[in-house]
């Protein structure tokens, strides 16, 4: 049995998992802790040594999270994967596991507004620049490598922008400069995109979105693929005796999870943004249900897309299932299971009777929420230039790919009709 591939679906319910062997719980058991008692004061100091594998201290790990860590290792393809207490926390382990003061970092300009600023201010104020590049044209990244530049970083499918980054052709950028790509793969989700097959050696997510999916949840994943090459001469804090951790050389010990432990026993250990064993226990729950809901947010936002598309009120629809959406071949081939939840549109007027006419269009809805989040099983609406990338000035916003008059619907579950019922009769609302 060990040896069988099973299906998404399966992984989805099993992976990481097995019925509690102390008590026959079929469901995952909460180990509300923050310490385990050592055995003896020489199994202590083994597990210090990290010569022992086992839990010290929930900061670090915890049974709970680890169900929900390899669970989202074997949902992505990856070697292994360490939680979080947000999506932002994942971004931010994720580079910080391998830049520091005088390093680079290249990344696609249309990210979710948090990460944007924290590459364009937080991180430059540590010594750590980066280049925002238009993701559209691959060759963008190659042009602003430099030789301190120590990962390459895009969003699979942006947020808000909804733009397909051509994984394969930036991770073969990525390759040949000899420095990982890494994905935020949360507006796709595994169910719809594996970054991992397609050249991505890191793969972040917000599991506060898609894979809690019912909007209860903070947390965040950092899964490694265990086959970058961490031993090319690039990266002396994977190789070199680690100053933050007895003198260990992760990359000689760990191998293939190396990047993993690193980020476990240095990152994690030092500044903490850990997943409490509840908050992993509530992602697990929504995980069980992932495929099934993905395939439903993706019919549905089909519809939505198909209505927006020839409603006469509306100007203009981004939804890359469309046939004439610009990365509709890209989400093709990389998302052949449907084109996710996201889309946004434009009501008519000029940018400015635009944008009111999307505050008029917002206040008009009865039961689509109007919140910042994305993934929830409900339908959610936000207005993103005045919200989620208000921080931007507005020629950055328009780089992020968020218009003044953008409307961005992440489309739930209810019934369809009902769904466009609200969108109908709010545009009816913001054209009165
Ligand atoms: C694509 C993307 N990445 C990261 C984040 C940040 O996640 P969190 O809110 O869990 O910190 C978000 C939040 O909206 C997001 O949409």
């Amino acid at each position: 049995m060990s040896d069988r591939q099973f299906g998404f679906e399966t992984l989805a319910l099993h992976a990481g998992q097995i019925p509690d062997a102390a008590t026959g719980a079929r469901a995952l058991p909460i180990y509300q802790t923050t310490s385990f008692v050592f055995d003896s004061a020489d199994h202590a100091a083994s597990l210090f040594n990290l010569q022992t594998f086992g839990n010290v201290y929930t900061r670090l790990s915890n049974p709970t999270t680890a169900a929900f860590e390899e669970r989202c290792a074997a949902l992505e393809g990856g070697r292994a994967a360490v939680a979080t207490a947000s999506g932002q926390a994942a971004s931010m382990v994720a580079l910080l596991n391998i830049v520091e003061t005088g390093d680079h970092i290249v990344s696609s300009s249309k990210l979710y507004g948090g990460t944007h600023t924290m590459l364009n201010v937080n991180f430059k104020k540590l010594g750590i620049d980066a280049t925002l590049v238009d993701p559209d044209e691959p060759e963008n990244f190659r042009a602003a490598l430099r030789p301190n530049t120590k990962a390459i970083f895009s969003e699979t499918l942006g947020n808000p922008a909804i733009n397909m980054v051509d994984l394969d052709a930036v991770g073969k950028i990525a390759r040949e400069a000899g420095v990982p790509f890494i994905v935020d793969n949360t507006a796709a989700s595994p169910y719809l995109c594996q970054p991992l097959q397609h050249g991505a050696d890191i793969v972040v997510h917000s599991a506060t979105k898609f894979m809690g999916g019912h909007g209860t949840t903070m947390g965040g994943v950092v899964i490694e693929s265990g086959k970058f090459p961490w031993g090319n001469g690039k990266f002396p804090s994977m190789t070199e005796p680690s100053a933050g951790y007895h003198g260990v050389r992760f990359f000689e010990t760990f191998g293939d999870f190396a990047y993993t432990m690193k980020a476990r026993m240095e990152v994690m250990r030092v500044f903490g943004p850990t997943l409490a064993p509840f908050s992993a226990w509530q992602l697990m729950q929504g995980i069980e249900t992932l495929p099934v809901r993905m395939e439903r947010h993706c019919t549905n936002a089909m519809a939505v897309a198909t209505f927006l598309q020839s409603h006469p009120k509306v100007a203009w629809v981004n939804y890359p299932g469309l046939q004439a959406n610009r990365y509709h071949d890209l989400v093709k081939r990389y998302m052949p299971k449907g084109a996710g939840a996201l889309l946004s549109f434009g009501i008519k007027g000029s940018a400015v009777s635009g944008y009111e006419a999307g505050v008029k269009f917002i206040e008009g809805l009865q039961f689509i929420s109007h919140l910042a989040n994305i993934g929830d099983a409900k339908s959610l609406v936000i207005h993103p230039a005045s919200t989620t990338h208000r921080q931007l000035a507005e020629e950055d916003q328009i780089k992020a790919g968020v218009p003044p008059d953008m409307i961005r619907l992440s489309i739930g579950l209810e019934t369809i009709d009902d769904i466009l019922w609200d969108i109908d009769q709010a545009l009816a609302v913001a054209n009165a």
